[in-house]
């Protein structure tokens, strides 16, 4: 694994060099395998990066040839204002006209438990080797990515790669669907964008002291096989 930071003045400009990044990785990737894995991230922070994705930097990349899935959901129905699936529908893939064959949500509508174990099976039969080729995360002001919550029992799961989870009592909406460690870290490529003081002190931490944030933050547990970069702006 390497890992990289690319820091930027402010969250629009830290969006616009996750897009010069993101549209080149996806056009070779395409150009050299004829296919893209593309797991969303959820959250405020990404809705400026979807929309330059969509417009002033699309660049010409085909987004109808990548499938797309999510890293984390909440479990609300997909028109709720609270869904992932939602903001990425709005300020992305409805944008570019997306084939609803390649949009693979996570189904939040369904009990918790039978949507983890039906995504589950999602991965295995559209993602090869059940290997993404990109992962776009953002990361809560105490470090969680997804829905993987310090302290959760979550972090310890090494055999699925999808699981329904309780958060933190001060959520919105406290079931969630998400990712593991498992997955995560077979990535090929995970980019982190952040914005906001808080968090750039996390990930100040994550670089001076990798092993020692990891005790303390689930995204320093975010170690792919694949490269790294976190955009902070
Ligand atoms: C979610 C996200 C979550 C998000 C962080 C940061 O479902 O909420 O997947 O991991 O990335 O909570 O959220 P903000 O971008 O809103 O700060």
């Amino acid at each position: 694994m390497t890992m990289n930071r690319v820091d930027s003045p402010d969250l629009e400009a830290a969006s616009r060099a996750a897009a010069e990044r993101i549209t080149s990785l996806v056009r070779r990737t395409l150009d050299e395998h004829g296919r893209f894995s593309f797991a969303l991230t959820g959250g405020s922070t990404p809705r400026r990066l979807y929309e330059l994705l969509a417009g002033e930097m699309r660049r010409m990349t085909p987004w109808d040839r990548v499938d797309w899935f999510w890293g984390d959901e909440r479990c609300v129905p997909p028109d709720d204002a609270d869904s992932n699936y939602r903001l990425a529908w709005e300020t992305l893939l409805a944008p570019t006209a997306v084939p609803v064959h390649r949009i693979h949500r996570m189904h939040g509508e369904l009990r918790p438990y039978l949507a983890a174990r039906e995504y589950e099976a999602v991965l295995n039969d559209v993602v090869p080797g059940v290997t993404f080729d990109f992962v776009l995360f953002g990361m809560g002001d105490d470090g969680h990515v997804a829905s993987l919550f310090p302290g959760h029992a979550a972090l310890d799961e090494t055999s699925r790669n999808v699981i329904s989870v309780e958060g933190p009592d001060h959520l919105a909406v406290r079931d969630r669907i998400t990712l593991t460690y498992p997955v995560i870290n077979a990535a090929r490529n995970v980019f982190f964008l952040v914005s906001g003081a808080k968090k750039r002190v996390i990930v100040d931490e994550i670089f001076a002291d990798p092993e020692g944030a990891r005790s303390r933050y689930p995204a320093a547990r975010v170690q792919p096989a694949g490269d790294l970069t976190w955009f902070v702006g």
